[in-house]
């Protein structure tokens, strides 16, 4: 039987409040991960700033700036500073600038864009570091969201489950949501009247293998990396023993303790490191329009 209450996972968190930063704010905004960044502007960001920046990016995972005010060309500029832009092959980027993706959700549409647990485009051979979402217009509550440290998840595990599953691969597809027999692709969904603009393909069902346990390239922790979007199985393994597992780490991975929230304001732009984090934008703002432009970097390596 499950344990009713967790273990203590005080030991393993580690998102700690670090004061030796000069030109930025660093204020935490959970135990596991997530902090808020004050004295920036994103617009003009000298050298030594973003050096500050990308040190907190490392240390929180999800870093989160308020009152910006940023076009496409310079949200797109500020993603270029820590890596090649990536265009999305299942979503509409912006007709004059190919690598801002919009992702709207129109007061009469009930589907919400990432409303479900998932690390971005883990279908690519090389998956982003890290994603900008800047948010053009939210509604006055609702449409939060959501994250999860994956370092957390890993550190929580018992030696007995991470010898299990340390060196397998799992198999990452894009195929049961963009692919023709995807969910995006259910009837009722594909009106062509959507406002966030979704390509349904065939090539979204070719598949990509990644370590279940992956070495983040900065910081050399060790983290899970499976989540339910885009992972259908593991090397080796029939579904039957399979999906278990991934099921398992997926509803673990995603435990209240190892989350943060964050809730936007227009003009909010949050950054994180898909290498180490999972998210989930909430669907709870019916009849509400909410406007985001998301930039995608591009990691420089495989996983492994
Ligand atoms: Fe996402």
């Amino acid at each position: 039987m499950a344990r009713v209450y967790q273990q203590a996972f005080a030991t393993t968190l580690s998102n700690v409040a670090r004061t030796d930063y000069e030109r930025i704010t660093v204020k935490p905004l959970a135990g596991a991960l997530g902090a808020e960044i004050g004295g920036v502007n994103l617009a003009r960001l000298d050298d030594k700033t973003f050096a500050e920046v990308h040190r907190a990016f490392l240390d929180h995972s999800v870093i989160v700036f308020r009152e910006q005010d940023i076009t496409p060309e310079q949200h797109a500029a500020l993603g270029r500073r820590f890596g090649a832009l990536m265009i999305h092959e299942f979503v509409a980027g912006l007709a004059d600038h190919p690598e801002v993706m919009p992702v709207v959700k129109e007061p009469r549409e009930a589907f919400v864009f990432g409303n479900v647990w998932h690390t971005d485009m883990t279908f690519r051979e090389i998956p982003p570091l890290g994603s900008l979402l800047y948010a053009l217009e939210v509604p006055e509550y609702g449409g939060d969201t959501m994250f999860a440290s994956t370092y957390a998840a890993y550190d929580a595990l018992s030696a007995t489950t991470r010898k299990l599953i340390d060196g397998l691969y799992a198999i990452h597809s894009a195929g049961q949501v963009y692919g023709p027999k995807g969910e995006l692709n259910e009837e009722g969904f594909q009106t062509g009247n959507q406002a966030t603009r979704i390509h349904v393909k065939k090539e979204a069902e070719k598949t990509m293998e990644h370590p279940v346990v992956r070495t983040h390239p900065e910081t050399g922790r060790k983290c899970v990396f499976v989540n339910l979007a885009f992972t259908t199985g593991i090397r080796g393994m029939e579904p039957e023993e399979a999906d278990p597992i991934l099921r398992m780490l997926c509803e673990h991975s995603t435990k209240p303790d190892f989350t943060c929230r964050v809730r936007w304001q227009k003009g909010t732009l949050t950054f994180w490191d898909n290498r180490c984090t999972q998210h989930y934008a909430l669907n709870d703002y019916p009849g509400r329009r909410r406007r985001m432009h998301r930039v995608t970097v591009q990691d420089k390596t495989r996983p492994r």
